[in-house]
């Protein structure tokens, strides 16, 4: 009844040294050591192996140790088998952090003043106040949630819009297809954290960019497949988008030669917004797997006709 972890190798040694201590019973396998493939029960993965079921016939339980399970191809996993996305809360945190950077560095023009101290220039911008800048978060889930929070003790009027309705105090929270123009023409700065899945893939694109107010800047800590990057780079160049923040891209790592990151209004970072950590990913991988051994309901199940 073992348990393979497939993902950064660094952490996985702490998740090594932690699992020994919580749970010194459970034989735990760092990719690609398996162990008895007869013997995986349970596998905590970034991108699953190839032919995983396969390989581990007999696994009962895949937990992925990303908040995003879009990396998985569900057609391959039998439906007796749960997939679960990582909850630790050392991913909100992490979230809420750069998202707050995404968009304190909107809100501060910090893509012009990177632009003046190369060109060495002393050039004051106006400061807007807080409660002038309305911020919109796409995707309400935990993550969403908690950066929603976070930013409206800014005191930035925040908004969100969700594929379903949801209710967060002190945030305006719009539902549906049907909302989301509205939702967007408030925006002055945009911060997608949508799941990837069908529907979602390509939504920041042209038409999506014309619904916010000219000079909106956008954050994308979602996923690289989430944004039709011509069409960001048209509406920068045409000055209806001021900048983008983007922590995602596609592909990734993105090739050096690329024009994003050429772009004098945007500011990329390679994939960092939030780290599972491997103290609390432990203590969620464990109960997970305790609550599967007694037929409990699991916390993060995905479900696979929505996609996350
Ligand atoms: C990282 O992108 C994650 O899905 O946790």
């Amino acid at each position: 009844m073992s348990l393979i972890y497939k993902a950064d190798p660094v952490r996985g040694a702490e998740w090594k040294a932690l699992l020994a201590q919580k749970a010194p019973d459970l034989p735990f396998h760092i990719w690609p050591e398996t162990g008895d493939p007869a013997a995986v029960r349970y596998l905590a993965v970034w991108e699953p192996p190839p032919d995983m079921m396969s390989r581990f016939p007999k696994a009962e339980l895949v937990i992925s140790v990303g908040a995003g399970v879009d990396q998985f191809d569900f057609s391959r996993l039998p439906p007796q088998v749960p997939l679960v996305r990582m909850l630790e809360p050392g991913i909100a945190q992490g979230m809420v952090e750069y998202c707050v950077l995404g968009v304190l560095s909107l809100h501060r023009h910090l893509v012009d003043y990177v632009a003046n101290r190369n060109a060495g220039r002393w050039a004051q911008i106006r400061l807007v106040p807080a409660d002038r800048r309305r911020v919109g978060v796409l995707g309400l889930g935990r993550l969403g949630e908690a950066v929603c929070r976070k930013l409206a003790g800014f005191g930035f009027p925040v908004s969100g819009w969700n594929r379903s309705p949801r209710t967060i105090e002190g945030v305006t929270c719009r539902a549906g297809a049907d909302a989301l123009p509205a939702f967007l023409a408030a925006c002055d700065i945009l911060v997608c954290l949508l799941p990837l899945t069908e529907e979602t893939r390509g939504f920041l694109n042209a038409e999506l960019f014309a619904r916010l107010p000219r000079g909106a800047g956008l954050v994308n800590a979602g996923r690289g497949g989430h944004l039709i990057q011509p069409d960001l780079i048209a509406a920068l160049d045409s000055g209806h988008l001021s900048a983008a923040v983007l922590d995602v891209t596609d592909p990734e790592p993105l090739p050096a030669d690329h024009p994003l990151w050429l772009h004098p209004r945007v500011l990329i970072t390679p994939h960092v917004a939030s780290m599972t950590r491997p103290e609390t990913a432990v203590d969620f991988v464990l109960e997970t797997i305790d609550r599967h051994r007694k037929g409990l309901p699991l916390a993060g199940l995905v479900d696979r006709r929505r996609g996350y």
